[in-house]
């Protein structure tokens, strides 16, 4: 939510920042800016994409060694050119840019009045930037100590990046609950909302810490210490990235890259860690813990959006397999509703980018309350990774489209993997069985490869036919139920026609009556043990005429007979349904997105990494 990038050093920094929002821009773009430093600070910004910010600079000469730019995720003011981040200090002499909410922002905001301030936006960053400003007046401050005492002041979220005019050759960047990373480059720094628009620059990278602040000159200095003025040593750790993974390679959008990816991405998640052949499943992260978890009173999952629907799908199997309690929340009720906890609790979170400000805070309320807490994230070195008392990854590598996919899949098949290996543990799958379940497990990825090829074209098509629907309906029953979840977000996020995921049998208590000819209900009919009682929902949504389209296993012929078109997915274990059934509602969101004219990759109004609450 809001991407930042900063460069000091010896090299023109225009291209550097404009390369780097748009490799953030996944994060926002309701408006992007940049400010760099050349005898004064010179700020250009505007509405929309980066693209806009590029045609609007056109032949302007843009030049200084250092500069900020961002890419904004509106919270406090419209999207629009005077809402977009850099802004300046009242007296022109300092710029900022942040990503976050400063909460006290309207005390703030009366007591800088007060002192004879004037405020131009309606943005919570311009109060800081104020603030700072205010502090360094008073007391002579340099920019650093005027920063750092300005966020003694501020309650909130931050990452921010703030350049002086009286002191340039310097930057200065401090967080709390929004990352911020530092490349170290040849006298150089980088610093970014992730690692993404640093990895062509330098792999050597630090993560600041929560409430740490760091000054970075052009003479290669950097210094660090906390808010509470408490020196800190940096730690420089390798980046593990690739810049092809950041790259469309030949797709149009990511979003269908990051489909494509997942026979892949499925198969690298499993790496290591489970062998059909010698009957074992090991989670590197679970292992120490492995006692506690099955002992544990409850399992508490807490995530948001598509990594809330994995929790689901990890409740149907973990109670099914283990037989161990599991409760799922969103992290957002959980951390406000006093929960009980105990510490025979176990809370783990689910997050792609492991920043989402209320998995966080959820988190940290249950560390709080004793729980011992474990992370299922992607990106490595996040926040939730590192402030979980253990986790596991899932390797998909970095997720650009804002439209989860291969997160989704991949949170999924680490859960099944937690799932079999807890129940493996307590003894309650045969070893044989165990190593045939494995061996289907490993098919996988292959399964999912030929169900790409097969379904692709079958999706455009059904797509073509319901692309103008303004409401959808998906139903599924048992461990599909929470695919039916996903596939009705990802249809909303993408296309913008309103859908809801419903378990089959609840249709009958309210969306029923929503069922005419007009109506796309897209069904997943491939649970064994509930087929038939599907087979009645499909009945009765064609009793309306509504328009079915089915997700079968392949020979099915039932419900191929009442379907207006029938999706057909290999054979599989029930227990690996969703990892198939979710493929062809992810290219039919993709597809029917294309046709209506929307950005797959970055639609309106959302942000791939919710930083704020
Ligand atoms: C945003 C994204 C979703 C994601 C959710 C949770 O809403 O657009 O794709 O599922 O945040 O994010 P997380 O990174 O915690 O999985």
């Amino acid at each position: 939510m809001c991407g930042i990038v900063a460069y000091v050093g010896p090299k023109e920094a225009y291209p550097i920042l404009v390369k780097g929002l748009k490799r953030l821009e996944y994060r926002g773009y309701d408006s992007a800016g940049i400010a760099l430093y050349n005898e004064g600070i010179n700020i250009y910004k505007k509405k929309g994409k980066v693209a806009n910010l590029e045609e609007f600079i056109g032949d302007q000469s843009v030049v200084g060694q250092i500069g900020i730019g961002h890419t904004r995720w509106a919270t406090h003011g419209k999207p629009d050119d005077t809402n977009a981040h850099p802004h300046y200090s009242g007296n022109g002499d300092l710029a900022i840019i942040h990503n976050g909410i400063i909460e006290n922002y309207a005390p703030l905001k009366e007591a800088l009045i007060n002192e004879g301030h004037t405020f131009h936006t309606e943005t919570d960053t311009e109060v800081l930037i104020h603030l700072i400003e205010e502090l360094q007046k008073r007391d002579n401050l340099s920019i650093e100590e005027a920063t750092r005492i300005a966020l003694t002041k501020v309650i909130g979220a931050f990452a921010i990046v703030v350049m002086d005019k009286k002191d340039p050759g310097k930057l200065v960047a401090a967080r709390k609950a929004s990352p911020l990373v530092i490349g170290i480059g040849d006298n150089e720094f980088y610093i970014a909302s992730d690692a993404t628009p640093i990895v062509e620059h330098t792999n050597q990278v630090v993560y600041l810490k929560n409430e740490e602040i760091a000054v970075l000159t052009d003479k290669g200095e950097f210094s660090l210490k906390t808010i509470a003025n408490i020196d800190q040593t940096p730690f420089v750790q390798e980046l593990d990235l690739k810049i092809e993974e950041l790259e469309k390679g030949g797709y149009d959008y990511f979003m269908l890259k990051e489909i494509h990816e997942q026979p892949k991405t499925i198969a690298d998640g499993m790496r290591g860690r489970l062998s059909a052949e010698e009957g074992w499943i090991r989670l590197g992260g679970i292992h120490e813990y492995e006692n506690k978890i099955i002992n544990a009173n409850r399992l508490i999952f807490v995530a948001c959006g598509t990594s809330w629907h994995s929790g689901m799908i990890a409740e149907y199997l973990i109670e099914e397999l283990a037989r161990i309690n599991v409760e799922v929340e969103y992290a957002s009720e959980f951390r406000y509703r006093n929960p009980i906890l105990s510490e025979n609790d176990v809370v783990i979170a689910i997050s792609q980018s492991g920043e989402t400000a209320d998995t966080l805070a959820a988190l940290e309320m249950a560390k709080e309350k004793g729980a011992l807490t474990y992370g299922v994230v992607n990106v490595v070195g996040s926040s939730i990774a590192r402030i979980t008392d253990a986790g596991s990854y899932i390797h998909a590598g970095p997720e650009i489209g804002v439209a989860s996919t291969k997160a989704f899949t991949g949170q999924v098949t680490l859960l099944t993997m937690m799932a079999l290996s807890l129940a493996h543990k307590k003894g309650m799958i045969p070893k044989s069985e165990f190593s045939r379940i494995l061996a289907e497990f490993e098919n996988i990825p292959a399964k999912i490869e030929q169900l790409l090829q097969s379904c692709d074209s079958q999706c455009q098509k059904i797509a073509e036919q319901i692309a103008d629907a303004n409401n959808a309906l998906y139903l599924g029953r048992g461990i599909n139920f929470p695919v039916a979840l996903e596939g009705a977000l990802k249809l909303k996020e993408i296309s913008y026609i309103h859908a809801e995921g419903y378990p089959a049998a609840e249709m009958k208590h309210g969306p029923i009556a929503l069922i005419d000819e007009n109506m796309p209900v897209i069904v997943t009919a491939t649970n064994m043990g509930s087929y038939e009682k599907i087979v009645s929902n499909v009945q009765e949504v064609k009793a309306r005429k509504g328009k079915v389209i089915a997700i079968v296993f392949e020979g099915e012929q039932e419900i191929k007979k009442m379907a207006d078109y029938t999706i057909e997915i290999p054979k599989t274990e029930d227990m690996f349904t969703p990892l198939l059934t979710v493929i062809p509602l992810q290219l039919l969101s993709y597809y029917i997105a294309l046709i209506r004219g929307c950005n797959v990759d970055q639609p309106r109004n959302l942000a791939k990494s919710v930083t704020v609450e």
